[in-house]
């Protein structure tokens, strides 16, 4: 669960700015793998209101669907309510440190924007994503694939543009997001192979409306991010009425323009592939 987003709330509203971002990458590293792409059994750990499941539900032979806040997955479970009575997807709330699968059951493990929610940090050396890591290497077949899509702590001062406004949020969600090294060396450790880590530059979380620049002011569109629960209301307050003058005064658009550039040689998000060797 997280320990600052309320999920239950941002259930209702969390698919209107975002998407399946690359789908293709997850494709392409379950290629990888022992089996073809159709036969494989594919672990969605944190699966929110679905998106990725629904994304590649009919590419594989089943997902497991694993989340822990009941309003995402009873989204997840709405969207996909043909898909579950075929015995195509079977949903489980759960904390994704205590899978309710057996031993070696899976062929690939997908996990989305999830691990900064973990309740962790550097000082006391990452255990819960050690714990979770370690979960899916218990998951895995001998041969299968993990594939981890996260925003490293460089990425989240470079690849938003609304992150200038609200630099102390920024810092609090840096300190809750493990580094790509770190990420690696603990994946080493648990036995996983050599990590392989690519930062696509043209995904975009929120796709389109990343570029909404009056979005700011839309609490639904924040409730797409949930570095925004991480605002005190004070700062809220003055972003809130500095975005509205940028907009009265016609700059809001190029104050959008400016922010975004970083982003294009940083990209917002790293995927991370690593396999349990055989
Ligand atoms: C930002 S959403 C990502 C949802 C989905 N993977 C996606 O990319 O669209 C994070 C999700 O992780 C779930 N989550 C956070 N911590 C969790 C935990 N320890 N165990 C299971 N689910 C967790 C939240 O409930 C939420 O649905």
């Amino acid at each position: 669960m997280s320990t600052y987003e309320n999920y239950h709330k941002t259930s209702q509203v969390y698919d209107k700015t975002r998407t399946a971002g690359g789908v293709d990458i997850i494709l392409n590293a379950m290629e990888e793998g022992n089996l073809p792409l159709s036969e494989q059994v594919l672990l969605d750990a944190g699966c929110g209101t679905g998106l990725y499941s629904a994304a590649l539900v009919n590419k594989v032979r089943r997902i497991e669907a694993v989340d822990l806040n009941a309003g995402m997955l009873g989204m997840a479970q709405e969207k996909l309510q043909s898909e579950e009575k075929q015995g195509r997807i079977s949903f489980h709330q759960s904390a994704i440190n205590s899978i309710p699968l057996p031993d070696k059951s899976v062929d690939a493990v997908m996990i989305n924007q999830v691990l900064h929610h973990l309740p962790d940090d550097a000082d006391s050396g990452w255990p819960e994503h050690k714990k979770v890591f370690n979960e899916f290497f218990r998951i895995l077949k001998p041969g299968g694939g993990l594939i981890i899509n996260s925003c490293s702590p460089e990425q989240l001062e470079l690849g938003f543009w609304f992150y200038h406004l609200i630099p102390d949020a920024i810092k609090a969600v840096q300190e809750k997001t493990i580094g790509i090294d770190t990420m690696a060396d603990q994946l080493k450790s648990i036995g996983f192979s050599e990590p392989r880590q690519e930062a696509p530059l043209d995904l975009i979380l929120q796709d389109e409306a990343y570029f909404y620049a009056d979005g700011i002011l839309d609490p639904d569109w924040r409730s797409g991010d949930s570095i925004w629960s991480l605002v005190e209301d004070k700062t809220l307050t003055d972003v809130l009425e500095k975005t509205q003058n940028l907009q009265k005064s016609g700059k809001l658009e190029n104050f959008m323009l400016k922010h975004d550039q970083t982003r294009k040689t940083s990209g917002q998000v790293t995927f991370t592939v690593a396999g349990k060797q055989l």
